[in-house]
């Protein structure tokens, strides 16, 4: 072996060394810590909690400290949250790129859990003028599985539809204001085609409602148990994917909005019209290393050739605007959330765990007090 050969092998003995130590710092468990001692005389709420990363089981209720408003925020009742595919994230740390940008190497640093919520506000801070206790609100928060929550008066909160229940809005604020920026990323226009991919779960469910509001012509894709459903939200067309590959039919669509996966890009680019635009969302049972984020490099590729418009929408953080646009199309009627099953605080494991199948129709909530 010459001498550069040697040099050569002990690079590249030393990049899969570092890989494989890197991967094994990424996706290590550390065991589940015990809840800190609660100092005597703090008021105390029940919360969902998860100190370690796991399934479903990490979760338990806890007796935790109620939270403190400072004085530009809300203290709100939390009447019910709703589960998204982000809390089975957070509990599993996974995509483990997720742990050392966002929650935690080992275990999660934020033990809490829920992302939006419907509730009434008890108290306020001396600087909040928008809101008053009493007020029935809806928004999005982190820690929402709780009996209690702050939440800043310029974050994603807005006063419930008189219309809707506790229940009901709160299965609004991470899925419909994801299904509506896909839509307004697409810049769907009245009388353009579009097809929702995934059609039946929490996204889907108000990407249906938000495009045939826009005045598009919908098409839903589902399995065969949901076609009924679908077809009620207002979609046109409902394609059986059990029965009917979407990409192998002769029709072209404007806008792709794909909440469900299991097509290639080279099959969605059959699909698309020639200037389409197709907005990923997210899938059904994405890996666990890089294939979450492979989209992003992906689309833009493939979007070089030809006209078609590819992209990957990941909404970080709930607007109050794209809250407020919500609202109106709530309150006048034109959208309505459709819950599958309600849960108590207690079993909001049971609830991740159907959550963790794909199958969930519509949204599941957690109903507290
Ligand atoms: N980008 C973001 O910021 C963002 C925000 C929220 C969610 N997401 C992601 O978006 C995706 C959808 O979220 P979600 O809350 O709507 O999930 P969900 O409620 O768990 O979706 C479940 C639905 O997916 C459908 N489904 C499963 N496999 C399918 C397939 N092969 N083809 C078509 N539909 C299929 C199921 O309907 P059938 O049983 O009829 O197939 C079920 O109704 C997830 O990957 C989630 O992580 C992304």
């Amino acid at each position: 072996m010459t001498r550069r050969s040697r040099i050569l092998t002990t690079l590249l003995l030393v990049v899969v060394a570092a890989v494989g130590a890197l991967g094994i710092a990424l996706s290590h468990n550390s065991a589940c810590g015990t809840a800190p001692p609660l100092a005597g005389g703090v008021p105390t709420m029940k919360a969902a909690v998860y100190r370690c990363y796991g399934s479903p089981d990490v979760v338990r209720i806890e007796t935790v400290a109620k939270p403190v408003p400072r004085d530009h925020q809300l203290l709100i009742r939390v009447h019910a949250a709703s589960l998204n595919a982000l809390d089975w994230h957070l509990m599993r740390g996974e995509p483990y790129l997720i742990r050392p940008a966002m929650t935690g190497m080992g275990a999660p640093q934020d033990v809490s859990l829920g992302a939006d919520f419907a509730g009434t506000v008890e108290s306020v801070g001396k600087l909040v003028t928008r809101f008053k206790p009493g007020d029935e609100v809806f928004g999005g928060a982190s820690g929402t599985l709780a009996e209690y929550i702050v939440v800043g008066e310029g974050a994603a909160l807005a006063i419930k539809p008189a219309n809707l229940s506790f229940d009901q809005a709160a299965a609004v604020p991470v899925a419909a204001l994801t299904a509506l920026h896909a839509l307004r990323r697409a810049n769907l226009q009245p009388g353009q085609t579009v097809l929702v991919n995934g059609a039946a779960g929490g996204v889907g469910t108000f990407a249906v409602q938000i495009a045939r509001a826009m005045g598009a012509e919908v098409t839903a894709v589902t399995s065969t148990a949901n076609l009924d459903l679908v077809r009620s939200l207002g979609a046109h067309e409902a394609i059986d994917y059990t029965r009917q590959d979407f990409t192998r039919e002769a029709h072209r669509y404007d806008v792709i909005i794909d909440c469900g996966g299991g097509h290639s890009l080279t099959a969605v680019r059959r699909a698309l019209a020639p200037t389409g635009i197709y907005v990923s969302v997210g899938e059904a049972g994405m890996g666990k290393w890089i294939e979450p984020f492979l989209g992003f490099v992906t689309q833009p590729v493939v979007g070089l050739f030809g006209k078609q418009h590819y992209t990957g929408l990941l909404v970080n953080n709930l607007d109050a605007e794209g809250l407020a646009s919500m609202r109106e199309l709530l309150a006048s009627g034109q959208v309505r959330p459709v819950i599958d099953r309600r849960y108590p605080l207690e079993q909001t494991a049971t609830g991740l765990r159907y959550l963790e199948t794909g199958k969930v129709r519509g949204k599941l909530i957690v109903s507290l007090n």
